[in-house]
């Protein structure tokens, strides 16, 4: 949800924080904050409502100050963005500073308890109460130590939380803990990070310990790392990764913003996905995850999707992918869902998680029921160790590279490349696909990246045009059949997301059982109307709009005529498999999404109320 940052070393902590926050912001940004221990034992704390520049501006004075600190950008979960919110948050003496992802659930009953021993509280956070929860032990027994008073206070509390911790009376230390957000620590020269994930010290070090769920860590540069399971307090020995992210992953490279940069991607990011698994000329998809595992899917009575969001909605097109071509029933549901009506799941059943980000709580907590009732579990996710990925039986990730902007766009379409995959070989493995139909699909998958180069090329400016008659509408209606009913899904939501214009996306021909009633000469409705899959039907749909005055900006096939004639605008995308198409299609909807988004004025990489990985339920 938010970003953590923390320094201990030799260079300016100031700078590391800073720095390391701008690359967290897409994280989260309602508010930013930074402490710092300027070598005189003394905490020192700025914080403000606002992005990370804005504590930029009001923070200058702590430059060169110290060799150790912690920084946080927040997303709200408990309390109002404001500067008081903000984090990081000091214990009532003073000493202790904390900053935390996530949300302490049972935060109102340990505030009552410590109210009644004579704490108060300056924010309405449930983060406040933890590190007056570490102060209470503390003083409850001078014998206890800063680490120890962590793990007391961690052993109280229940919920979802990454925390840093500082104590002014132990200087160059941080402690951190981790359940259900994540943590990385990076081993440096003589210098240790902290971070949400790895991008703040990528430069600086290419060594990192990924926290393990319910443990902690004293870090501090005279004994190094010391991990600890919160429960029991018994030692952990770290498995120490080496990481293969490069700063030049993680920047603009001249783009203007992160979203364009990652659509402007999707030729290499859908190819990268494929490279070496898919073997066009040997007719083999290689995919260890599944290979290794096969008799689970073979034996499978069905398969559960389980995601969130634009994840979700590569499920919906997964399960037409794996149906059609394996025959093997899939249901697809919302994580969050799925979670709460207690559904039936036996051990014959295999589920699927797919994640972006690998973390959102939704998606890891509906994996842990799923898997708690024995079924096989199997992880699509984009962030190498990311939880989900780890908790997983087995899975396959989506090497689409780091996704900055909030809007999922290349993780989308890596989504899509991996479920075609997947549902192509298991197709083939249990005869459902003959060899014919496996060469020419496969041939036909890894045209892929070069139609969405096409793509690209051909309807970046004409895109940006049609975005400006747009700039003023209110509403969107998304329309497609098949394959590409859940690509106009992810196509409205793409709008809604971040130029916060209402959008919705419908199976087309639902639309005379309901939307038909909006149509009128201010609404405007992308269609998209490939040659492959029920053009026929879509033609009349399209009739059926333009009888009431909508505005169509129909998605076609190069040379279409039919629906191209009855349309006010038209995108041209080259033909493909039907299967396919959505992969394609979609490539056009996220320009004209962050284009009307751009000339609304709205800040696309880190749309209002929205976070990049969602780790509270
Ligand atoms: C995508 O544009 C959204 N920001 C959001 O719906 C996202 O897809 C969802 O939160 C799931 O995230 P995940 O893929 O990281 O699990
Ligand atoms: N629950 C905390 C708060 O509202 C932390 C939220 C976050 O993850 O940024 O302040």
């Amino acid at each position: 949800m938010c970003g953590i940052v923390g320094y201990t070393g030799f260079q300016d902590a100031y700078d590391i924080v800073i720095n390391g926050l701008r690359r967290l912001e897409y994280r989260g940004y309602d508010s930013a904050g930074i402490v710092l221990e300027d070598g005189n034992n003394k905490l020192e704390v700025e914080k403000t409502k606002g992005k990370v520049e804005d504590l930029v501006n009001i923070s200058g004075q702590l430059k060169g100050k110290a060799k150790i600190g912690m920084g946080h950008t927040r997303w709200a979960t408990h309390g109002v963005p404001s500067d008081r919110n903000s984090h990081p948050h000091l214990s009532n003496n003073g000493k202790l500073a904390i900053i935390h992802n996530g949300i302490i659930e049972n935060y109102d009953t340990i505030k009552t308890m410590l109210t009644e021993k004579g704490f108060s509280f300056k924010s309405e956070t449930d983060t406040e109460v933890l590190v007056n929860l570490i102060q209470y032990f503390m003083d409850l027994n001078n014998e206890t130590d800063f680490p120890t008073a962590v793990r007391y206070a961690l052993n109280e509390v229940y919920g979802a939380y990454a925390i840093t911790v500082m104590h002014e009376d132990y200087p160059g230390v941080l402690v951190v803990g981790r359940l259900g957000s994540p943590l990385a620590i990076g081993i440096g020269d003589k210098e240790y990070f902290i971070a949400s994930d790895a991008s703040p010290f990528v430069e600086f070090t290419k060594e990192a310990i990924y926290l393990e769920e319910g443990h902690m860590a004293t870090i501090s540069l005279e004994n190094g790392v010391d991990i600890r399971t919160i429960t029991e307090n018994s030692k952990i020995i770290p498995e120490i990764q080496k990481l293969k992210l490069s700063l030049e992953q993680i920047e603009k490279s001249g783009y203007e913003h992160f979203m364009l940069k990652e659509i402007f991607e999707q030729p290499k990011s859908v190819h990268d996905t494929m490279r070496g698994r898919l073997l066009v000329d040997e007719g083999v998809i290689k995919m260890a995850g599944i290979w290794d595992h096969i008799e689970k899917f073979k034996n499978a009575n069905r398969i559960i999707i389980i995601a969130c969001g634009t994840s979700w909605h590569a499920g919906l097109i997964g399960e037409y992918l794996i149906e059609e071509y394996a025959r093997i029933p899939v249901e697809v549901e919302y994580a969050s869902e799925f979670r709460y009506r207690n559904p039936i799941i036996t051990d014959k059943d295999v589920v699927i998680a797919i994640s972006q980000s690998g973390e959102t709580a939704d998606t890891m907590a509906a994996l842990k029921l799923a898997k708690e009732k024995g079924a096989f579990i199997y992880g699509i996710c984009n962030v190498v160790d990311s939880s989900i990925a780890r908790i997983t039986d087995a899975g396959s990730y989506t090497h689409a590279g780091p996704e900055i902007g909030v809007a999922s766009t290349k993780a989308f379409t890596a989504q899509l490349t991996i479920l075609s995959l997947i549902a192509l070989k298991l197709g083939k493995h249990n005869g459902n696909l003959g060899n014919a139909d496996f060469m020419s699909l496969t041939a036909e998958l890894d045209a892929i990246p070069k139609k969405i180069e096409d793509v690209l090329s051909s309807t970046h400016e004409l895109v940006q045009n049609i975005a400006k008659d747009f700039v003023n509408a209110t509403n969107f209606l998304y329309l497609g059949r098949g394959y590409n009913y859940p690509a106009a899904l992810e196509g409205a939501l793409k709008l809604k997301e971040i130029s916060y214009i209402h959008a919705e996306g419908y199976p087309a021909a639902e639309m005379k059982h309901g939307p038909i009633a909006l149509i009128d000469e201010n609404m405007p409705i992308v269609i998209i109307a490939p040659k492959k899959g029920h053009y026929d039907k879509i033609v009349s749909n399209v009739q059926e709009i333009k009888a009431r005055k909508g505005k169509v900006i129909a998605v076609v096939n190069n040379g279409d005529t039919q629906v191209s004639e009855m349309s006010d605008y038209v995108i041209e995308i080259p033909e493909t498999s039907e299967c396919f198409s959505p992969i394609v299609a979609s490539v056009p909807l996220q320009l004209l999404a962050y284009y009307i988004a751009v000339y609304r004025g709205a800040n696309v990489d880190q749309p209002r109320n929205l976070a990049k990985s969602v780790t509270v339920e």
